[in-house]
């Protein structure tokens, strides 16, 4: 891949004032052809270059368009999106990063951003950070977390001897985090890794949780995303045949509807804010239960959160009809592969008809649960 030098000067619009070059594009590893078939549907002008487990490179002609600096959500499986300079190749750390900053020589940045393309890669990336950091004159915050506006490098390793160097303007939540990678774990009272996904989906997506408000979730078994929902302050409804952890059960503003999501009766479909799914079944049947709710006219929530689980990462060329029938239910919808999630897609979908946040309200208990 050839190197695109930056200026020699800051530029506030970022080192590669000169556009086109190529754009380094952090994936799920497997997602790789998802991604590719996605640029080819919404940013076709983009030619396919480098391909390893974990990152997709993309060359841009500098006579197609002005990309925005930091983020492609319509990428979808691009965790973010990085500006390249070029690759370094050297033997030990301190030649590597004197090299990245040979190759940056000039620039002030505000952030250093060190991330693997593939966790195999074998990489200590705390000392690479540090080591490129002092090298380019940069301050080491105790988070890799930049803020919004920040001109990041990014160091991606692509092996222990090869680095891309590139960088972005810091401004979506995910080009704030190293690699788009969201920088949380898992608490340790989460009854699930769920907690974490839909923790990751509100960062990312920016949705507003509203203490008093009303969820029902498909697919709520063992209970994590019930949990990150009730600690915002929501009244819970969770769906689904299998057990719910003890934990949640306990909880006075949560129940269960212990059925499958065709079984919900549409006359208990009421006074939801937010309607959130996560079955392990087919992402058409995802999105049948959904129709099956959304349309029936007793209830329309403000917000659809919903996982879409992908048999096959090939199964993502299905998200354009998945899009469309969100918009026929009159909501607005953004999908996203999260950093946290499986072979999945996140939706997240407001309805631009109801903004007025709702008063508090208690759940009722079913009789069933
Ligand atoms: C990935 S788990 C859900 C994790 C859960 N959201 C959490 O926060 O812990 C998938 C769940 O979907 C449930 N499920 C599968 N098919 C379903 C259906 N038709 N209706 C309701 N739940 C279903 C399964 O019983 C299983 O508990």
């Amino acid at each position: 891949m050839p190197v695109s030098h930056p200026p020699r000067h800051h530029s506030n619009r970022g080192p590669s004032a000169s556009r086109g070059g190529f754009i380094l594009c952090p994936c799920h590893p497997g997602a790789e052809a998802a991604l590719a078939g996605r640029q080819a549907e919404v940013l076709p002008a983009f030619l396919r270059a480098a391909w390893r487990r974990g990152l997709a490179t993309f060359r841009i002609g500098p006579e197609t368009f002005d990309p925005p600096d930091d983020f492609w959500p319509d990428l979808v499986f691009a965790h973010t999106v990085v500006r390249s300079l070029g690759q370094v190749t050297g033997p030990t750390v301190s030649d590597l990063a004197a090299k990245a900053a040979d190759t940056v020589a000039g620039c002030t940045w505000d952030a250093v951003h060190v991330w693997r393309r593939d966790e195999r890669v074998d990489a200590p990336v705390a000392d690479i950070r540090l080591a490129v950091s002092a090298a380019c004159g940069v301050a080491v915050g105790t988070d890799q977390v930049t803020r919004s506006g920040d001109l990041v490098l990014d160091c991606v390793l692509d092996s222990p001897d090869r680095w891309w160097i590139g960088w972005h303007r810091a401004g979506a939540p995910a080009s704030r985090w190293p690699g788009g990678v969201y920088p949380r774990g898992v608490p340790e009272a989460a009854v699930s890794r769920a907690w974490l996904k839909l923790d990751e989906a509100i960062a990312s997506f920016g949705v507003t949780l509203e203490p008093g408000q009303r969820a029902l979730e498909l697919g709520a078994a063992p209970g994590g995303a019930c949990q990150r929902l009730l600690e915002a302050g929501l009244h819970v409804v969770g769906v689904d045949a299998a057990a719910v952890d003890a934990s949640v059960l306990a909880d006075a503003r949560f129940e269960q509807w212990r059925m499958r999501a065709r079984e919900v009766p549409l006359r208990r479909f009421r006074g939801f804010d937010w309607l959130l799914a996560d079955m392990n079944i087919d992402p058409t049947s995802t999105m049948a239960a959904l129709g099956r709710l959304l349309e029936a006219g007793t209830c329309l929530p403000r917000g659809v959160i919903a996982t879409l689980k992908l048999p096959e990462w090939s199964r993502g060329s299905e998200l354009p009809g998945w899009l469309d029938a969100f918009r026929a239910w009159g909501y607005e919808p953004r999908a996203r592969q999260l950093s946290t999630g499986g072979r999945e897609l996140c939706v997240v979908a407001l309805s631009a008809a109801r903004r007025r946040p709702s008063p508090v309200r208690r759940a009722t208990r079913s009789p069933g649960a």
